[in-house]
């Protein structure tokens, strides 16, 4: 265990890793005299509204955007990923439950998980919401705060199971609804989870800005816009064209809000024409990479007998993800056929749709099973983006963090218990937070006297 440095603790009581930023945040103001001029204020690794531009991301795709296919997206680009969309109810009385050797969090229903992520994924994860009532949106975002860094509301989804009960695109024509939600949220809700929203275009472009403004006031750190309308089906070509002008709106109320633009997005080239064209600060994809979740290299994975599949199914096996939802998800791939000539790409199908679970019926399929090789190599590469560590300026002051922000809040269960095995991410980020206190000043570099590196 890390310990705290001689000179804060003379008995060298080993301390944790928590304690010790407690305490070297209460320091920070006894033993530092404040400066004339009001410096610049840290921002330790949380999203900010800047994070939300010159992005490409993973749009919310029920069932496609399973875990395995966040972590994918992330490995090949993705800058945040968004979750499923989740109705407030559904999560409320779900049981948070960690697996100890892999350190996937799972928020279980009655018969089945509701939403599972991991750790690795938390400082890019956006969690999407299905709600028609503040009460409960904010219980639900409260629920798995401790899991995620930002939430978003949909107010996109025009199937009657969220139109019927007033959320998705309903709340489109119940605009103070929709942005009672979003005040409620981002009352609730510490500066370092962001509240967002993703609507659809209405059919007159005056009423659009209309709504735009309202939810801009709400408070929300970025605006996607899906640009079809709520008659409009996916296959109806995506009204990019009326983008600039919500864009160039938005731009001038002068809040700093990103304009995301959805719709047929077909990977990261594209993405940079869409932004040509529309103005948008970033770009959302939802299909293309459903289709193929490496959409968002330059260089995507295209050989999906070969490349693709196999390596999302070994992914998918080592992070215990449902069998028949795994199953679902690579039958959804199209990339190109490469290496497999069209007999074995029938064996290839026929041998995805038999297979009852991860058995031995996949081995050709897959290769060895070494998910966990594919797992480390994730985490190895997204762990070599490094926090997000920035100064701000003071009109972004807002952001900083309610210290100390990546500490579990109170009356929930840390998501991994010391002992877990889990992989170290969260102690490596800790130990990022305490150079960074260290170049400060504010405490002695780990490693340094008494001082070990942390184990698990
Ligand atoms: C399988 C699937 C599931 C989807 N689930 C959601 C969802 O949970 N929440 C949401 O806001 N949109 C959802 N969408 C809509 C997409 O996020 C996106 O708005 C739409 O597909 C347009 O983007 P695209 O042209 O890149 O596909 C879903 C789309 C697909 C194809």
């Amino acid at each position: 265990m890390l310990r705290a440095s001689a000179s804060f603790h003379p008995r060298s009581k080993p301390l944790s890793l928590v304690n010790t930023l407690r305490i070297a945040m209460s320091r920070r103001s006894h033993t530092r005299s404040p400066s004339p001029r009001a410096p610049k204020r840290s921002k330790i690794d949380h999203l900010t509204k800047e994070d939300f531009k010159n992005g490409v991301f993973l749009a919310p795709m029920v069932r496609s955007g399973a875990l395995p296919t966040r972590l994918f997206a992330l490995k090949h680009g993705a800058n945040l990923v968004w979750g499923p969309e989740i109705v407030d109810k559904a999560i409320l009385h779900a049981e948070r439950v960690v697996d100890p050797v892999t350190g996937v969090v799972s928020y279980n229903g009655k018969s089945k998980a509701i939403f599972t992520t991991h750790p690795i994924e938390k400082p890019y994860y956006i969690f999407q919401i299905g709600s028609a009532d503040p009460d409960l949106a904010v219980q639900a975002a409260r629920t798995i705060m401790q899991d995620i860094s930002g939430i978003d509301l949909n107010c996109g989804c025009p199937k009657p199971f969220s139109t019927h009960a007033g959320m998705g695109a309903a709340l489109l024509t119940n605009p103070d609804l929709l942005c009672s939600i979003l005040t409620a949220l981002r009352a609730a809700m510490p500066p370092e989870i962001t509240v967002t929203a993703k609507i659809r275009l209405l059919p007159s472009q005056e009423d659009t800005l209309k709504l735009v403004e309202r939810i801009v006031n709400t408070g929300v750190s970025a605006l996607t816009v899906h640009c079809r309308t709520r008659s409009m089906r996916d296959k109806d070509a995506a009204l990019v064209g009326r983008l600039r002008e919500i864009v160039e709106f938005v731009e001038k109320m002068g809040k700093g809000i990103a304009v995301i633009e959805n719709g047929d997005c077909t990977g990261a080239e594209d993405a940079k024409r869409i932004r040509e064209l529309t103005g948008a600060h970033s770009v959302m994809i939802a299909r293309a990479a459903e289709s193929n979740p490496s959409c968002f290299s330059p260089k995507p994975l295209i050989d999906v007998e070969k490349t693709l599949s196999p390596a999302y199914i070994r992914l998918a096996q080592y992070l215990g993800n449902n069998w028949s939802l795994t199953k679902f998800c690579v039958s959804q791939f199209k990339a190109q056929h490469i290496t497999f000539g069209k007999t074995l790409q029938k064996q290839y199908r026929e041998a995805l749709h038999a297979a009852k679970g991860f058995d031995s019926a996949l081995d050709e399929l897959v290769g060895s099973w070494t998910g966990e090789e594919d797992f480390k190599e994730i985490v190895q590469v997204i762990e070599a983006r490094g926090p997000r560590l920035r100064l701000l300026d003071d009109d972004e002051s807002e952001y900083a963090p309610s210290p100390p922000m990546l500490f579990t809040p109170p009356d929930t269960t840390n998501p991994e218990p010391p002992s877990s095995g889990a992989p170290l991410i969260l102690l490596r980020r800790l130990r990022l937070q305490l150079l960074f206190l260290h170049r400060f000043g504010i405490v002695q570099q780990c490693g340094e006297e008494g001082g070990k590196e942390p184990t698990s």
